[in-house]
């Protein structure tokens, strides 16, 4: 838990510092002060992402990542929350629905589908 908790506290880390400043200070501001709580994270995987992206990560719908397969995982956190708020093609905007703590429960809960 804890080692999970720091690498992805490590990883939005090094994110930072390749992104440009805007993002840099919302995510710097947003994700290392909460700790992910995976728990939170499954929970709302289930309830709102698991429909299209299979409950094991394996992917229901068509067009949906595999997780499970690590597919867009390449990716760092703050690039899928991104596309996490603002929707991709079929994928519906999560902004208003989930907060930016609780998407960033989810994708650390969807590295742990590998
Ligand atoms: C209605 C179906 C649907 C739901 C619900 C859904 N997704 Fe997706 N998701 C997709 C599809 C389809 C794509 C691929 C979009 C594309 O082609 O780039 C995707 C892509 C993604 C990606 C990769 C984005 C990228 O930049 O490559 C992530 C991460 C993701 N979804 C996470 C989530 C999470 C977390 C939730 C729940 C909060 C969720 N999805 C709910 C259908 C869905």
């Amino acid at each position: 838990m804890d080692m999970i908790a720091s690498s992805v506290e490590e990883s939005v880390m090094k994110t930072c510092w390749r992104m440009g400043l805007p993002l840099l200070l919302l995510a710097c501001h947003v994700a290392p002060a909460a700790a992910v709580n995976l728990v939170q994270g499954q929970q709302l995987y289930n309830l709102h992402c698991a429909a299209c992206h299979g409950p094991r990560g394996e992917g229901v719908m068509p067009e949906a990542p595999k997780f499970r397969l690590g597919e867009r995982l390449e990716q760092p956190d703050m690039m899928l929350l991104q596309s996490v708020r603002s929707g991709k093609k079929s994928m519906p905007p999560f902004f208003g629905i989930l907060k930016d703590a609780q998407i960033l429960d989810v994708l650390a809960y969807v590295r742990t589908l590998r």
